[in-house]
């Protein structure tokens, strides 16, 4: 591991995300989602979900997120934080559960939510047991 990381980091990105979440584009739902994505290169990537008149073309916070990533040549993700104005543990939907295994490191993906507690971990193999692979 060349990265190390602890609840501080935790915390920071879930601020990143907050920040994220005010660039979403929500005119229908009116729900916006931030995350924040930490990679095993060390770097940290922000996103949000955006939305389209044809509903079903809408993108979530994390899938928008994980394609930033990519984009950046980076191919696992050590973990996530998510966040919602309008709901404290805001998890993953599971389109995006799935996309987020995809892109796993070696040692595992934390998701990280927001609570009245302060935040929450769960890991991604909690969150999506028994998961498709091929
Ligand atoms: N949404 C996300 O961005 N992430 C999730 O995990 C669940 C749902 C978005 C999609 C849509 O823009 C809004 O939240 C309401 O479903």
């Amino acid at each position: 591991m060349i990265y190390s990381t602890n609840i501080m980091d935790y915390e920071k990105m879930i601020q990143s995300a907050e920040q994220a979440s005010q660039n979403a584009y929500v005119p229908y739902s009116k729900f916006p989602v931030g995350a924040c994505v930490l990679c095993e290169s060390g770097n940290t990537y922000t996103g949000c979900n955006f939305e389209n008149s044809s509903f079903g073309l809408t993108i979530c916070a994390e899938r928008n997120v994980v394609g930033t990533a990519i984009a950046n040549g980076e191919r696992k993700i050590k973990a996530i934080a998510i966040f919602s104005p309008n709901k404290l543990n805001c998890t993953p939907c599971g389109a995006c559960r799935q996309v987020l295994n995809e892109f796993k490191s070696d040692g595992g993906l934390d998701v990280i939510t927001k609570t009245e507690n302060g935040i929450k971990v769960y890991t991604l193999d909690e969150l999506l047991p028994a998961c498709f692979d091929l």
